[in-house]
């Protein structure tokens, strides 16, 4: 594979989108981790350029000289193949290096790897490239979800941009019901543009005559669960979700307040009124099979979805499937640091179809696999039921 113009395009236009992603913070921002799984967005910022020079940089462009030999302990995320890091829960302790200082890093990265590129055309870094452009958008999507919990975690809320708009009018109108044969469907990303590792190995899997929803369930379907006391039946909820639900006191979707007895919902253009027709966001995999078990349906396998996507409005809410995450048949784990991608992750979390409204442009496909703990809800999380 030669390199592309429409790679190196894609490459600086995914480099400045992360940046105009930050454009609304104040410095402050950048810096704290209220919660162990969300990022500083300087740590993304910064985490994104070292991918870049440490699988690609380092070992391809000879004489490049590291911008700082300590990054690599600061920005590696969980390579354990790459060495020691800073843990996680750590990230908001850092206050250096200075935001300043990963712009700057940032600048440095992109424009070496530019010359390099542009005076190495046949260099094997090809796929390389594809992996970092894309691993950069999943960190775009984490950034806004992260950014969403830092604002909607202060008290003042402040909001991120006052026009920013969570939902589209896809998913408004009655629910319909798609019917599904029984049979056999092909499962896994085909073709020749980029997938991740996590969906090759396409195979036929039988499905069962089923019936798919057509539309996300939505905060006025979701409000009658709360207000049908969803929260307090256990009837509903997976004995570790029951746990969940009452260590952690949870009454409603994350970002939901109660003020003076109506409520209202943290967005990233601030608080306002619960919009009864928008797809419900911010939910656990607990609460998805909760609702479902309310409403005397289920969720829909990770297979199902797959094989009635084509019917199915998708795209602005990451859905959560009844499907474990793990390995398809075929699937190949990578050599060397890369591998550990995706395949070490495959235990003990769930697999989320579809994408979100924080998803940036050329990073969904029906056959994209995510995948959360069953407890996590800071994504644009929602579900759709099936029977
Ligand atoms: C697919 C979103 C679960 O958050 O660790 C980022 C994405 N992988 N860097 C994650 C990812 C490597 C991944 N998720
Ligand atoms: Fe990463």
């Amino acid at each position: 594979m030669v390199l592309t113009d429409t790679l190196l395009d894609l490459f600086i236009e995914t480099r400045e989108h992360s940046e105009a992603l930050c454009a609304p913070l104040e410095t402050e921002d950048y810096v704290v981790q209220p919660l162990v799984d969300v990022s500083p967005p300087k740590w993304h910022l910064g985490h994104t350029t070292w991918f870049f020079e440490e699988f690609i940089l380092k070992p391809h462009a000879t004489g490049y000289t590291v911008y700082n030999e300590d990054f690599a302990f600061v920005f590696n995320s969980y390579y354990e193949a790459v060495g020691k890091r800073v843990i996680r829960a750590d990230r908001g302790n850092l206050s250096r290096p200075s935001v300043k200082e990963v712009y700057a890093y940032r600048r440095y990265v992109t424009k070496a790897l530019v010359k390099f590129l542009k005076s190495h055309p046949n260099a094997p870094v090809q796929e390389l490239l594809q992996i970092g452009i894309h691993h950069e958008k999943q960190h775009q999507e984490l950034l806004l979800s992260d950014i969403k919990y830092i604002l909607g975690n202060n008290p003042l809320l402040p909001p991120y941009k006052t026009n920013f708009k969570e939902s589209s009018d896809q998913n408004k109108g009655p629910l319909e019901w798609i019917p599904m044969d029984s049979g056999m469907y092909s499962i896994g990303h085909q073709g020749n543009d980029f997938c991740y590792d996590n969906e090759l190995g396409r195979h036929e899997v039988y499905l069962g005559e089923y019936m798919i929803a057509n539309r996300l369930v939505t905060n006025i379907e979701f409000l009658e669960f709360i207000k049908a006391g969803g929260y307090s039946n256990f009837e509903y909820w997976h004995a570790e979700g029951w746990d969940w639900v009452q260590r952690n006191k949870i009454q409603a979707p994350l970002y939901w307040h109660q003020v003076q007895g109506e409520w209202m919902h943290y967005q990233l253009s601030g608080l306002t009124d619960i919009d009864l027709n928008a797809p419900v966001t911010h939910i656990s995999y607990f609460e998805a099979f909760a609702y479902a078990e309310f409403r005397g349906f289920r969720l829909p396998t990770e297979f199902e979805w797959e094989a009635a996507q084509q019917h199915l409005g998708w795209g602005e809410r990451w859905e959560w499937t009844g499907s474990a995450y793990t390995p398809y048949p075929g699937f190949i784990k990578a050599p060397g640091a890369l591998g550990e991608y995706n395949g070490k992750f495959m235990v003990s979390q769930q697999v989320l179809r579809g994408a979100s409204i924080a998803t940036p442009s050329k990073h969904s496909r029906p056959s994209y696999r995510n995948f959360f703990h069953p407890h996590l809800r800071w994504q644009f999380t929602g579900l759709r039921l099936a029977q």
